[in-house]
């Protein structure tokens, strides 16, 4: 489609309020802008995005009431069913006003664009006989382990003996069942399993939008090309398809950068658990300790930096630099970086593997178990710290075995090695950039 036959065209785009999910959506957005779509973006009252950011889209918040509650992961179950609840009716007004009085200024609707915790939407589009996409910010890797999970629950294999933890999920071998994102010993409550169910529920969604590469979740995804039986596009990864980088919700800390300019090639640790992730007291300890006892140069996002040891900051000195939120993009870039202890959260993975930089694995919930387990025993990119207590001795020896001995080196040559591969996908003529003009087509003929 030429670009002047899309700016007719606006794509209505709902995300959801949580770090790891509107980043994708603000990235696709500037992906389509660029294609010639106007761009509208319905966006809770809780985590707002800045808008002065991105004078090119028109933003609407929803009037969900929910801008004082914490979005931290003991609160998630209870705030998605009711962040739908609010958003139902503040978004059918809106896009009935857009219809009746906005056209000639935003363009037809072509499509709306929602993520997958915000499945009001689709009830909504329904109502209004707009056609929906869509867009899971996560593996598809995930999305299959929750698939095979309904099918084992529907055949009663749960709750499950803690004998079998670690038998391969049939349909799924390449997951233990350990890694399929629930913990399956005991009853998971039922309000639970009902987000779960609609967060797997692709409704009447005419098509999915998926940050992730065809080249890399290969198999994964032919399996869910039959399973939801709609064009899938998978235009990862969104942070390289994009134009701009200015989606951080939080402040970035910018003056790592200059400290990471005065550090060696492939000598520093980058340790961050994400947005929502947080480590208990006696985890936050024993990392700081096995940080320092490791004796390599670290640079660590510590989100409330309250808790760390009396007197820590001083014995650390010049050696590791502490920050409340990184600009995360540019420290992996940086040629000082050799190592990255991450959560497994999908960006974080995809950004890893993107500049070529090796793992430490400790994944917390959902579907960071997968990724896990794609890394570090399917990709064979990362090192498994596994879920259990820390101490010390295991994060200091999981340290040197990636950053100094043999296996960490293995681990680095087979990442540059893939990264090399699948920046072939976002390039012309790439999986990645096929499959977006294989979108921008659909949504035209919406
Ligand atoms: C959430 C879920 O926890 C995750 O499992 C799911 O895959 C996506 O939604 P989050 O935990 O925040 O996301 O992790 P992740 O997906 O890795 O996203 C974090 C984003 O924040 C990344 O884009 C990362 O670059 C950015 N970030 C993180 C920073 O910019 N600075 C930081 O200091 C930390």
């Amino acid at each position: 489609m030429a670009v002047e036959e899309a700016k007719s065209h606006c794509v209505v785009l709902i995300p959801s309020p949580f770090t790891g999910h509107i980043t994708p959506m603000l990235q696709l957005a500037y992906v389509l802008h660029a294609k010639g779509f106007s761009i509208v973006i319905n966006h809770s009252e809780l985590n707002p995005p800045d808008t002065s950011n991105h004078p090119e889209f028109t933003f609407f918040p929803l009037k969900d009431g929910l801008s004082n509650r914490d979005p931290s992961f003991s609160n998630l179950f209870n705030i998605i069913p009711e962040m739908n609840t609010n958003c139902r009716g503040p978004f059918r007004q809106y896009l009935v006003e857009m219809m009746e009085e906005k056209t000639e200024l935003y363009g037809k609707i072509s499509c709306i664009v929602y993520d997958h915790l915000m499945y009001f939407v689709n009830e909504v589009a329904d109502h209004l006989k707009l056609p929906s996409i869509l867009l899971r910010p996560s593996s598809c890797a995930y999305m299959e382990a929750v698939c095979a999970f309904f099918q084992l629950r529907a055949e009663n294999h749960f709750p499950l003996p803690e004998s079998q933890l670690l038998d391969p999920v049939p349909k799924v071998p390449v997951l233990r069942f350990k890694d399929l994102p629930f913990a399956l010993t005991s009853e998971i409550p039922e309000h639970v399993l009902k987000l779960l169910e609609k967060v797997a529920d692709l409704g009447s969604s005419v098509a999915i939008i998926w940050n992730t590469m065809g080249d890399l979740e290969n198999r994964a995804l032919s399996w869910l090309q039959q399973y939801y039986q709609v064009p899938i596009f998978t235009i990862g990864p969104l942070h390289k398809m994009a134009s701009s980088s200015l989606t951080s919700l939080a402040e970035e800390d910018a003056n790592c950068i200059s400290w990471l300019d005065t550090q060696a090639p492939n000598s520093v640790l980058y340790v961050s658990l994400g947005s929502i992730v947080v480590m208990d007291e006696n985890e936050l300890i024993e990392t700081a300790w096995g940080l320092f006892n490791s004796n390599r140069p670290f640079l660590w996002v510590v989100r409330s930096s309250n808790d760390l040891p009396d007197g820590y900051l001083e014995a650390v000195g010049d050696r590791g630099r502490i920050v409340k939120w990184a600009p995360q993009k540019e420290v992996l870039a940086h040629p000082a970086i050799g190592g990255f202890w991450s959560h497994c959260g999908w960006n974080s993975t995809l950004e890893s593997i993107l500049e070529g930089v090796p793992m430490i694995c400790r994944p917390c919930f959902g579907d960071q178990n997968v990724n896990a387990r794609y890394l570090t025993h399917v990709w064979k990119v990362g090192l498994e710290l596994g879920t259990d207590d820390l101490t010390r001795g295991v994060v200091e020896r999981a340290i040197r075995k990636l950053m100094v001995e043999e296996e960490g080196e293995e681990l680095r040559l087979r990442i540059h090695d893939m990264k090399q591969k699948l920046q072939m996908s976002f390039r012309d003529g790439g999986s990645s950039r096929n499959s977006l003009k294989s979108l921008t087509e659909f949504m035209s003929s919406l």
